[in-house]
C-alpha cells in the first residue's frame, strides 16, 4: 500500500494503514454482543437515516448501517482503504464513498441525519474542524456519535498510556464536556476465534515492548476493551 494517495488533514492511522487484515480480525472480534450499535440505536435509531461514517476505512461498518438506514455515506482519506470500503459495498446501491477528510467533508449543507465516527479523528482537542464541519453536514434534529477507546479505564487503557504517553484522558474529557457533548461508558470486549489473533491485533495496537506485555498479561483469546460512547445532537 505505499503508493497510496492520503487526503490532506489525515491522522497516521499506523493499525489499519499498514495492516489492514489485522484491523479486519480486530473488527470482527469487538463488541460481539453488539452493545455499540445498541447503544447508539437507543439515543437515534437509523431507520431511514442518511448516516455519515466519518474515517469509515476499509467500511467494515458501512453494511451494517445500510440495513436499516435509508443512505448511507462513508468518508476515509486514506485511497487504497477508500477504495476497499467501495469494494466491499459494491452490491448496495445506498452506499457512497468518498475519499476525504474529517475537516472538508464533501458534503452538502444539512444533508446528514447520522454521523458516526468508531476510532476515528475525534479524538480530543484539534478536532474543532472536524466539528465545524459536523454542524455543517447535520440537519436539525440530526445526531453526531463518536465511539473511541476510554484511556481512563483498565489493563486496555493502561497499554494505550503507555504506548503514547502525551495522551491526557483529563484533557480529552473536559474538551468534550466544554463542547456540550453527552457521554456513557461502553464495557465492550473483543473475542477472537484464535489466540493468535489477539496477539497480532496487540502487535499492531501498542508499541512493540508494550504489546509483548499485554501477551504476557492475557490469558485466553478475550480482552476487555473499555470504550466511551459521545453523542451530541444538532437541534439549533
Ligand atoms: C482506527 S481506523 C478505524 C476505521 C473504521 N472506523 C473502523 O471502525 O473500521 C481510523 C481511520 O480514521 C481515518 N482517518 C485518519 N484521519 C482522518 C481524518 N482527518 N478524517 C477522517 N478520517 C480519518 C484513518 O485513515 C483510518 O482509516
Amino acid at each position: 500500500m505505499g503508493m497510496a494517495r492520503i487526503v490532506r488533514g489525515a491522522i497516521p492511522s499506523p493499525n489499519i494503514w499498514h495492516t489492514p487484515q489485522v484491523y479486519e480480525l480486530e473488527n470482527r472480534a469487538v463488541d460481539p454482543e453488539r452493545r455499540a450499535d445498541a447503544a447508539m440505536e437507543a439515543i437515534r435509531p437509523l431507520a431511514g437515516a442518511v448516516v455519515l461514517d466519518i474515517g469509515c476505512g476499509t467500511g467494515y461498518h458501512l453494511p451494517g448501517y445500510a440495513a436499516t438506514a435509508a443512505r448511507v455515506i462513508g468518508v476515509e482519506p486514506h485511497g487504497d482503504l477508500a477504495a476497499a470500503a467501495a469494494r466491499r459495498c459494491a452490491a448496495l446501491p445506498t452506499v457512497t464513498v468518498h475519499a476525504a477528510a474529517a475537516q472538508a467533508l464533501p458534503l452538502p449543507d444539512a444533508s446528514v441525519d447520522v454521523a458516526v465516527a468508531r476510532w476515528a479523528y475525534f479524538f480530543g482537542p484539534g478536532c474543532e474542524p472536524g466539528l465545524r464541519e459536523l454542524s455543517r453536514v447535520l440537519r436539525r434534529g440530526g445526531t453526531a456519535f463518536v465511539l473511541d477507546l476510554d484511556a481512563s479505564r483498565g489493563a486496555f487503557g493502561r497499554w494505550f498510556g503507555e504506548t503514547v504517553p502525551a495522551y491526557s484522558a483529563p484533557a480529552v474529557e473536559a474538551f468534550w464536556a466544554r463542547q456540550g457533548w453527552q457521554r456513557q461508558d461502553l464495557d465492550l470486549s473483543m473475542v477472537f476465534d484464535r489466540r493468535a489473533d489477539l496477539e497480532a491485533v496487540l502487535r499492531i495496537e501498542f508499541a512493540p515492548a508494550v504489546a509483548e506485555r499485554a501477551i504476557a498479561e492475557t490469558t485466553g483469546v478475550r480482552l476487555d476493551y473499555p470504550n466511551v460512547l459521545r453523542w451530541r445532537h444538532f437541534d439549533a
